[in-house]
């Protein structure tokens, strides 16, 4: 198994999963990677491991560079189970002589394995390790994922070591982002950041401007998940920038769930009425779209529909498993509307209106609702639900949604 130089003497040495299609309830169709870094100076560093089966895969490539047991140094820059899982089988083989890691690290560490004899030592924002020619400079980036997590940056290589930071679970032969389809790539960087970091945007516009602030000059930057981003790296740091302050476009999805298709008639009304008011208009239902797939194209939209029919008084179980889901990663500045058909007591769409306005997302008017099947003249408040908050969001004179998700708003 080839390690890939990435700078002179720095290689990627980790692996691709190219079965993984669950992590940790995001659909990963596409797979993934746990990219591991092997920095080769008068010192020697592995920054980060790979998840437990993958660990030969990591001990092959490293043997392709050079003797594990030479290592001197573990960099653990986060401490989920995908990068730490064959640590200690890592640590057995290299025998290093530190293990660098964050203070919260060390505990998270401490709480996983049995560590009482490897040679830790924390390290925090503004501690610097040198290899001989090159520095290690520590920035701890708390909850990018986890509270452990930190960069690891090598100023003479111009180089950020992310870690979960602008990622992507996507297993591909290539290594770098200008040897892959950009529209896709930037598309599953977009996946990753609305199923697993939205809800900390407000940390992230920090950590962005802490970055700006210190004038990191950034050239490459290595992910722990998907492509490197060498070609350009202010790309992801603009997107990174712009999703983070929930930035959205002209953009509405109308997402229901449905028993006997009348719920779905009104979906397609409402999405006739959003329409009619030129917005982008996404159709999506549940019983055929993960929820996770649902979450990325909430990222840049500005206008969310939601549609259930009443069953056993209260929504379709696919439509409460979303809001959910959706609760979790803490949308803002959504304009939301409810609507659902029912034969006898009706709560859903009432339901799903007090999800909604509990995470605080602004619900434009009643749900709208239907008892049994609508006929023509039933569907036309569907339509105005749409047509209304399709004019709310023209107000806006928001930027055009573009399919890679982003375009440079
Ligand atoms: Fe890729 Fe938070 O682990």
């Amino acid at each position: 198994m080839k390690p890939v130089e990435i700078k002179k003497d720095i290689y990627w040495v980790g692996a691709v999963d190219w079965d993984i299609r669950d992590f940790h309830g995001y659909s990963t169709y596409k797979g993934s990677t746990y990219n591991a870094y092997l920095a080769k100076d008068e010192k020697v560093a592995l920054f980060d491991t790979v998840k437990k089966p993958f660990y030969m895969d990591l001990m092959h490539r490293i043997h392709n560079v050079m003797k594990p047991e030479d290592i001197d140094y573990l960099v653990v820059n986060h401490m989920e189970m995908d990068h730490s899982s064959s640590l200690p089988q890592v640590v057995e083989a290299i025998k290093p002589s530190k293990i660098y890691t964050s203070k919260m690290g060390a505990k998270s560490m401490a709480a996983h394995y049995k560590i009482d004899n490897w040679p830790v030592e924390a390290v925090g924002s503004g501690d610097t390790m040198s290899l001989g020619e090159r520095t290690i400079n520590f920035l701890e980036t708390r909850m990018v994922h986890w509270p452990d997590s930190m960069f690891s940056y090598i100023p003479e290589e111009k180089l950020l070591i992310s870690s979960d930071g602008f990622g992507q679970h996507w297993a591909t032969s290539e290594r770098f982002d200008d040897e892959v389809d950009n529209e896709e790539l930037m598309r599953q960087a977009a996946k990753y950041y609305a199923n697993i970091l939205l809800l900390y945007s407000p940390l992230i516009q920090k950590l962005l401007q802490s970055v700006t602030e210190m004038g990191l000059e950034i050239d490459m930057i290595a992910p722990d998940h998907g492509l490197i981003w060498r070609s350009n790296p202010g790309q992801i740091i603009k997107a990174y920038d712009t999703w983070s302050q929930q930035k959205a476009t002209a953009k509405a999805l109308v997402i229901y769930s449905t028993m006997w298709h009348s719920t779905e008639m009104m979906a397609k009304a409402v999405y006739d009425g959003l329409l009619d008011e030129g917005l982008s208009v996404q159709l999506l239902n549940l019983d055929v779209v993960h929820r996770s797939d649902v979450l990325t194209e909430v990222l840049d939209s500005k206008a969310l529909v939601f549609g259930s029919p009443t069953l056993n008084n209260g929504m379709m179980p696919k439509m409460a498993e979303l809001l959910h889901y959706l609760k979790g990663l803490k949308p803002t500045g959504k304009i939301c509307g409810t609507f659902g058909s029912y034969g006898w007591s009706g709560e859903a769409p009432k339901l799903i209106a007090a999800e909604l306005e509990a995470m605080k997302l602004t619900m434009v008017e009643d749900p709208v609702r239907v008892n049994w099947v609508p006929g023509h003249e039933a569907l036309k408040p569907c339509h105005e639900l749409g047509s209304k908050i399709g004019r709310m969001v023209a107000e806006e004179n928001l930027p055009a949604s573009c399919r890679a998700i982003f375009c440079g708003l």
